[in-house]
């Protein structure tokens, strides 16, 4: 009787730490969905499936003001509490982007009561003639409308969101105006009154841009944490510092003014670079440094995750605009390895990670990467369509390397001890010979684009940069190997 009312007991016990959620990711990895794509149900859906399929862990989506808040004061949480279902349903976590007052620079996402009534909700004109002119920040009235409808929001995830599939929130996205300043008449007279305007510094109209922004953003944020304590954001259209005025939206985030943010929005957790352009390492540096990096837009491309995740230590980084590249090879094959290599990643072990950029890297680069006690010169071969990987090391004399288009040696006086590659977690191949230049390197050959379900997926070809090899699909192996000293 003591027996079964314990076997009963422990298969309750069971029962329910299985149906107990998983923690959260520690690295939210992903992508970043089309501006679109939260706006129906149906929309949300195939991005998420397709998310799935992809095998993230987290996708960043969109909250629009105009539809949170299309009648001013009643809200309109339904699109919010079904992205909140579809997410749980699929076991994927978000990262909310508060469209409010500016995206892009530009004020499309405000509802209509804002937007049309510009007496109350002024305008800051630019420079640029294709472009409307935005909502000014020093508009009060503007910045406590948003500050309402944030808050509303927040306060709503607190109490909707009971499985906390919502791990951070992006406050406006790529803010600030297409011109030297802002020339409304509140800009105006806050430029003569401000300490900027009587600075020679050719950089004072950049600093006091991001002053305004910051605290407009801050007051925001402010609201929404106190509504619910999740970790606020705001990301950066990146610009060189002496990019003419007009060029890019002017007062956000950007590097060159990332201390002006770090002191006038202390509400924010951190500050995000979208890195689109070749300038990868740098804004991974520079972004990464006092603060989590966090990328919520680059590039589809695998490299750029490999990098902002091993090397440069990113806790999230996610693609714009995955939904396109549903069927980019590359890119889909890709991310079933990073998803594959995730959970070794999230363990923190002593990591690097390599990546060529294209038109900045020579074709043929080398790059030597310090790990433990070992040393692994990485050498990208010239002709391949990608070259990017990374290393973990698991033990002193164990790694795990994942990557494409390179070989690595080790030095003189070290050599492989045993070396597999390794398909969802199991042995795939012991690999030795040709295929290891007899234990001396590790050539990254990848994984071939042969259907999984046809007669040939068992083959993997042997030669070491063959140029007739270049030209099939390769997506980046998963090794694992034990090194030892000659
Ligand atoms: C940056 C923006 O933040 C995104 O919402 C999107 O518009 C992309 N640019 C398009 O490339």
């Amino acid at each position: 009787m003591i027996k079964k009312f314990l076997l009963y007991t422990l298969s309750l016990l069971l029962l329910f730490s299985c149906q107990e959620q998983q923690p959260a990711p520690s690295i939210l990895w992903g992508g970043e969905m089309h501006n679109s794509n939260a706006s129906t149900p149906e929309s949300i859906d195939a991005s998420l499936d397709l998310a799935v399929s992809l095998g993230f862990n987290s996708v960043l989506a969109p909250v629009s003001w105009e539809l949170l808040e299309p009648v001013q004061g009643e809200f309109d949480f339904s699109l919010v509490d079904y992205l909140l279902k579809a997410a749980d349903k699929r076991d994927l976590y978000l990262g909310l982007l508060w469209f409010g007052t500016w995206k892009n620079g530009e004020s499309s996402y405000p509802p209509l009561w804002v937007k049309a009534d510009t007496a109350t909700y002024f305008r800051a004109p630019t420079c640029v003639a294709e472009k409307t002119s935005p909502i000014s920040p020093f508009c009060a009235a503007a910045r406590e409308a948003d500050v309402k409808a944030f808050k509303a929001l927040m306060a709503h995830l607190k109490m909707a969101d009971k499985t906390r599939r919502v791990r951070c929130v992006q406050v406006e996205n790529e803010v600030g105006v297409f011109a030297e300043r802002d020339f409304s008449e509140a800009g105006i007279k806050a430029w003569e009154e401000s300490p900027w305007s009587r600075s020679d510094d050719p950089m004072a109209p950049q600093y006091f841009m991001a002053e305004a922004y910051a605290r407009y953003v801050d007051a925001v944020a402010a609201a929404g944490k106190e509504a619910y304590d999740l970790p606020l954001f705001t990301n950066a259209w990146l610009a060189p510092a002496d990019k003419a005025y007009g060029k890019y939206p002017n007062g956000g985030p950007r590097e060159a003014v990332l201390a002006v943010w770090k002191k006038y929005a202390p509400h924010l957790d951190w500050l995000s670079p979208d890195i689109y352009g070749p300038e990868l390492r740098e804004m991974c540096a520079a972004y990464g440094e006092g603060q989590p990096l966090f990328i919520p837009e680059t590039n589809c491309q695998a490299g750029r995750f490999w990098y902002a995740l091993c090397e440069a230590g990113a806790k999230g980084v996610f693609g714009f605009g995955y939904e396109e590249h549903f069927d980019n090879p590359y890119y889909t094959a890709e991310c079933k390895v990073i998803s594959e290599m995730l959970p070794l990643i999230a363990e923190g072990h002593p990591m690097r990670g390599f990546v060529r950029i294209d038109k900045k890297d020579a074709p043929d680069a080398v790059e030597t990467l310090a790990l433990g006690d070992y040393t692994f010169n990485v050498h990208c071969i010239e002709g391949e369509k990608n070259a990017h990987g990374i290393i973990v090391q698991t033990a002193p004399d164990e790694f795990t390397i994942a990557g494409v288009g390179a070989w690595i040696d080790f030095g003189p006086r070290v050599q492989i001890a045993f070396c597999e590659e390794l398909r969802d977690g199991k042995r795939w191949q012991v690999l030795n010979g040709d295929e290891t230049g007899h234990h001396n390197m590790l050539y990254l050959r990848g994984r071939l684009n042969i259907p999984e379900d046809g007669p040939y997926y068992g083959l993997s070809y042997q030669r070491r940069f063959r140029p007739a090899y270049q030209e099939l699909f390769k997506v980046s192996g998963i090794y694992r190997l034990k090194l030892y000293n000659l």
